[in-house]
């Protein structure tokens, strides 16, 4: 009898064995192992707390930390040993830390509940992986960066309603995702004010009944302010809502780059083409190069905002303070962690290594009469046409190439004659250059060749500000 009962934590309480179905569907180790490093790492700040209070000798907390460490260790080694008899990653390491150092382990759970604790983890993991993610998107940027800079001179179609709506330069396209990431950089950073809070301290949930030198573990565990309630401490979730959410949107971005990747890829756009290596071929069509990364990360996006969907239907019932449901947590957590990282690392690889092709969308710029409203606007400005009557005119010359099968540019020049007379001569051709397109868009932060220059200027100083910001945090 007392072999099996020799496991739990909350052996006195206890008769009889738990039922392996209890077991079964209470045990978090098999997820939550993934915590052990911020686990050992708030123990040992809480050490630190307990020697200061008295509770610990010196000789006591030397013991803990050593034998934390060889645990860190044996966990990295693959030698630690995980039982479901064992609840959770904080179960296993107070065993097997007692087994190490005898009586001292058994002192480390003063004035701490696994409430507390595993809020703190969470946190501290949250903090590590986002800090992670921050400069995934930071080589991200850079290479969007760089494909832009690259590529001012090259003009492609822009698209509303997926139709050919008006010329703009691949850089402009570009950058416009450099500003959509930057914007998911600036919200993590934000995430992370909210997260960086210690709430070692709340115990259960009503505080604990030791002097508990909160400040001495906030200084300890490098964070940010205490919490200044325990009861909310340990039943709020919003730093892993916090996160989800900007997991989620930054999947929402990579999912539409993606889907334009997908697109502009496909043999009827044929803008841009993926390496051998980043694509696959079918099992019996020998002809295929399939986009497989852009469609998984399309794809993932989905269970990335499943995970936060996951978190905001499993917290909204939930009286205070701690519930059990709330161990499901990490579960949405870890994916979406997990997910995010290796969706920016596909995309980082797609735009690095994504090829254009000049032709294709200037074939398409040209039949999808991409400079229509520059021919309108050359009539307003340069023969003081009433936009509305430009506006026809034009609309009754593309009704002609369509019925000719002819664009702006190859359609005779009777034919635009017998529309307008001014819709002859060198002055036609300059108004429905796509180049000449470009540059009239000349409004900040429009797509002309000296505001991709001045855009370039600013989303370089932007992404040196932000890691410039990253590296003050460490
Ligand atoms: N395994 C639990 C979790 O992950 C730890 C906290 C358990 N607390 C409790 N009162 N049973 O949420």
């Amino acid at each position: 009898m007392q072999e099996e009962k020799s496991q739990k934590l909350w052996g006195g309480r206890f008769e009889t064995k738990a039922a392996s179905i209890m077991e079964r569907i209470g045990e978090s180790v098999s997820f939550d192992k993934r915590l052990y490093k911020q686990d050992i790492i708030g123990s040992i700040a809480h050490a630190k707390n307990l020697l200061k209070i008295g509770i610990l000798t010196k000789e006591e907390f030397d013991s803990i930390v050593t034998g934390l460490m060889q645990i860190k260790t044996e966990i990295e080694l693959g030698q630690f040993h995980y039982t479901t008899e064992l609840e959770d990653i904080h179960m296993h390491i107070e065993h097997r830390l007692t087994h190490l150092i005898g009586q001292a382990g058994k002192k480390l759970h003063t004035g701490r509940s696994r409430n507390d604790q595993v809020a703190q983890d969470v946190r501290l993991f949250i903090r590590d992986e986002t800090n992670e993610i921050l400069e995934s998107i930071l080589r991200l940027l850079d290479v969007i960066l760089k494909k832009a800079s690259d590529n001012q001179e090259l003009v492609m179609p822009g698209y509303t309603h997926l139709q050919v709506a008006q010329p703009i330069r691949t850089s402009h396209y570009l950058l416009a995702y450099f500003w959509a990431f930057e914007r998911n950089f600036k919200q993590l950073q934000h995430t992370l004010e909210v997260n960086d809070i210690l709430v070692l301290g709340s115990g259960a949930l009503a505080g604990v009944n030791y002097n508990t030198d909160r400040d001495l573990m906030l200084e300890e565990l490098g964070l940010r302010a205490l919490s200044d309630n325990s009861i909310d401490a340990v039943s709020q979730r919003d730093h892993i809502l916090n996160f989800l959410f900007a997991a989620s949107l930054i999947l929402v971005h990579a999912s539409r780059l993606c889907e334009e990747i997908i697109i502009y890829s496909s043999v009827e756009f044929g803008f841009i083409s993926l390496p051998d290596s980043l694509t696959t071929g079918s099992s019996i069509m020998p002809q295929k190069k399939n986009p497989d990364i852009a469609e998984l990360i399309r794809g993932k996006s989905a269970r990335v905002i499943a995970n936060l969907n996951h978190m905001l239907i499993l917290l909204k019932g939930l009286p205070l303070a701690y519930n059990r449901d709330l161990q499901e947590d990490k579960i949405s957590l870890f994916d979406s962690v997990d997910q995010v990282k290796i969706s920016i690392e596909g995309i980082t690889e797609m735009i690095r290594e994504m090829k254009f092709h000049p032709e294709k969308m200037q074939n398409s710029l040209n039949r999808g009469f991409a400079t229509a409203t520059d021919l309108a606007d050359y009539l307003v400005n340069d023969k003081k046409i009433p936009f509305r009557e430009a506006h026809e005119h034009v609309g009754k010359l593309v009704s002609l190439c369509v019925q000719r099968n002819r664009t702006l540019v190859d359609i005779e020049e009777s034919d635009r004659a017998s529309i307008s007379e001014h819709f002859v001569g060198e002055s036609y051709f300059a108004a429905i250059s796509l180049p000449n397109s470009t540059e009239k868009k000349n409004v900040y932060g429009g797509t002309a060749s000296v505001r991709q220059k001045e855009q370039l200027k600013k989303a370089e100083n932007s992404l040196a500000n932000l890691r410039q910001s990253l590296q003050a945090e460490k």
